[in-house]
């Protein structure tokens, strides 16, 4: 469980960041956090695993305050995958990028293997494990920047916009790997632009602008009110666009559909009758 009570947090320079964030998010939650650029989100998710430490207000994880324990403590039940894969590979290989990981944290040489061939075949990677992240492309090095988090299998998984350069395929099964990893008890927080991939994948969207929480709630309620996406720079999920239009037109059409196959359920219905 982690629990966000009052956060407020300056950068040296001057910039506020964060103007009293409250969260709670409960074991095995799956979560967006989605908001304009600037508006507090990397700063907020780098609280979760202990890298920034409140200036006031408090963070707790399992009830313990992330001031009281070391970062290196925190990486076994929290894992952070950050926005930009570069800031977190330096290894030579990609093999040695994900066993790195694992033996800084005390995995047995036999864990250190059998969690290193699982996570390169769950992610595509296998056929890189000789690779330098360096040589590889965007995409790649952001699913190795994965699988080294990955691999400790936390309890809070912490993904910092994870869809940015992966293809229509590696989204949808990034997807489908988050939604599993959630549906075996684990917390998923992404942040995320992509309204389509929040929609699909994670039951509740919290919202972010000029350092605060303006909106918290189910997609279908959250990505189709049009004051909070106006707020936060989001444009609505395309299917939310289409039965918002079709809801002007058609007597009692839901007008807060988020999902394609949704809305094709209401219509098919609606055609049958
Ligand atoms: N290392 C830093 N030093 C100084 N200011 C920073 C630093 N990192 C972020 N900021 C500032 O803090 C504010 C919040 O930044 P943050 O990175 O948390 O936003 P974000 O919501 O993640 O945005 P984006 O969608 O662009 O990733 C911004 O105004 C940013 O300029
Ligand atoms: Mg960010």
């Amino acid at each position: 469980m982690i629990e966000v009570a009052d956060l407020w947090f300056t950068y040296p320079e001057g910039t506020i960041a964060l103007r009293g964030v409250s969260l709670r998010i409960g074991d095995g939650e799956s979560i967006a956090i989605m908001g304009e650029n600037g508006a507090g989100k990397t700063t907020l998710v780098k609280h979760f695993n202990g890298l920034l430490k409140p200036q006031k207000g408090t963070v707790l994880i399992d009830g313990v305050d992330t001031r009281e324990v070391s970062v290196a403590k925190l990486a076994k039940k929290v894992g952070l995958v950050f926005q930009n894969p570069d800031h977190q590979l330096f290894s030579s290989t990609v093999e040695e990028e994900v066993m790195f990981a694992l033996k800084n944290l005390g995995f047995t040489s036999e864990e250190i293997k059998e969690r290193t061939n699982w996570v390169l075949k769950f992610l595509d990677l296998e056929k890189y494990r000789e690779r330098s992240p360096l040589s590889l492309s965007g995409g790649e090095r952001k699913r190795v920047a994965l699988a080294s988090v990955l691999c400790v299998k936390p309890k809070i998984l912490v993904l910092d916009e994870p869809t940015i350069g992966q293809d229509a395929k590696q989204k949808r099964k990034l997807g489908e790997l988050l939604k599993k990893y959630q549906e075996e008890g684990n917390t998923v927080i992404v942040v995320t632009h992509d309204v389509e991939f929040a929609s699909k994948y994670f039951k509740r969207i919290v919202v972010m602008a000029k350092g605060k929480v303006i909106a918290d709630g189910p997609p279908n309620k959250v990505l189709t009110n049009p004051t909070i996406l106006n707020e936060s720079s989001l444009t609505p999920p395309q299917v939310a666009i289409l039965s918002y239009e079709i809801a002007k037109k058609i007597n009692n059409f839901p007008k807060d559909i988020v999902l394609f196959n949704d809305l094709l359920q209401e219509v098919i219905t609606r055609v049958k009758r």
